[in-house]
């Protein structure tokens, strides 16, 4: 597996940003056991259902938060007490400060080594994220609104989880200015308009073109807008009868793995029903099988350092030099921003395409 120094990225492992880490309609009553960023967790749902992340081993004598099924604190459902967590063991519970809270069998008041470490989750759009920060600091930008998720006009997502990739983030990311694979990869023609604009932490892709299958010939483009906000979430609006948004989400399990999510939202135009969700899946389906296209060649390539770049390829070493902000430190970030803010266009036939999303 090539790792984040062998791209030469920066200093830190793992990027800086917010990263899916559940499916939220998998995270219920029971603890979940999860492990991201090379860390294992356990991610639980106070009695308020707020979801709180965790490490997962105890600091008593290292017994493994969320995984025991035996244990009679298990069995007896004393696992979870207000927004508390029990550990099985012996039974120190902590509470979503990390803090141990309360030892059941000792007059001793818990010390303050009796402490794990908790990580930032926020729930939306049927999803648990998380902020993750090797320097430890509080979130730089907000996770995206997905207004979508609450407008009653839409069908909402169903998550597609598609499992774990063995390749570094950076070779998914790539896809975002690699204007030369959509004819072959996705089945494109007469591509009327693709650029790429960066700002600061967001990248963004303006796609118009027609298609073999979904286009007929002189029948209009297709348009998207495709963005990712921080190094781990890309976004996709796409025009049409039916308004289509869809999420591809990846976080790292260990450096040079990642797990990879897909979902998408279908804007009905006037309030969505029961009867509206087959044509919605129909269509998150079909937009699976468009990046199942992509994950065929990222499970199959080996790892590219340095793109061999020539004419006609769409600007990847910006892409590059603005995915570092997320390994180096804060106070490094802008340097890499400035060198590539702004538009870098490939083809425009318009003049000047308009952004929609
Ligand atoms: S190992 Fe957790 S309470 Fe003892
Ligand atoms: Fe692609």
């Amino acid at each position: 597996m090539a790792q984040t120094a062998d791209y030469r990225l920066g200093p830190n492992t793992f990027a800086r940003g917010w990263h899916m880490i559940a499916d939220a309609a998998t995270l219920g009553k029971d603890p979940l056991p999860v492990r991201f960023f090379a860390t294992d967790m356990v991610l639980y749902r106070g009695e308020s259902g707020t979801p709180h992340l965790v490490d997962a081993y105890c600091p008593h004598m290292g017994a493994h938060l969320g995984r025991n099924e035996t244990s009679y604190i298990v069995r007896d459902n004393e696992r979870i007490e207000g927004e508390s967590i029990r550990c099985p063991f012996h039974g120190w519970r902590f509470g979503p400060d990390g803090r141990c809270n309360q030892i059941p069998y000792s007059d001793q008041k818990p010390p303050a080594a009796a402490r794990i470490r908790t990580w930032p989750v926020v729930e939306r759009a049927g999803i648990v994220w998380m902020w993750h920060d090797m320097e430890g600091n509080e979130p730089d930008h907000e996770l995206p609104p997905f207004e979508a998720w609450d407008n009653p006009n839409w069908v909402r997502w169903a998550i597609d989880d598609l499992g774990e990739l063995p390749q570094h983030p950076i070779e998914v990311v790539d896809n975002m200015t690699d204007f030369a694979h959509f004819v072959p990869i996705h089945g494109s023609r007469d591509i009327e308009y693709f650029y790429n604009e960066f700002d600061d932490h967001v990248q963004w892709q303006m796609f118009g073109a027609g298609h073999r299958t979904l286009v007929q010939e002189g029948e209009g483009l297709l348009e998207l807008d495709t963005w990712y906000t921080g190094p781990a979430i890309l976004q996709s609006s796409m025009r049409g009868s039916f308004p289509t948004h869809m999420l591809i989400a990846h976080t790292p399990v260990e450096d040079g793995k990642i797990h990879v999510w897909h979902a998408l939202m279908v804007d009905m135009g006037r309030p969505a029903t029961e009867d509206d969700v087959p044509m919605a899946r129909a269509y998150q389906q079909a937009s699976r099988e468009a990046f199942a296209q992509d994950f065929e060649i990222w499970a199959n390539k080996r790892a590219c350092f340095s793109p061999l770049m020539v004419r006609g390829d769409g600007p990847t070493d910006k892409c590059r030099i603005w995915y570092r902000q997320f390994y180096n430190p804060i106070d490094a970030a802008p340097e890499f921003q400035k060198r590539v803010n702004g538009r870098h266009t490939v083809v425009d036939k318009r003049g000047e395409a308009k952004r929609v999303a």
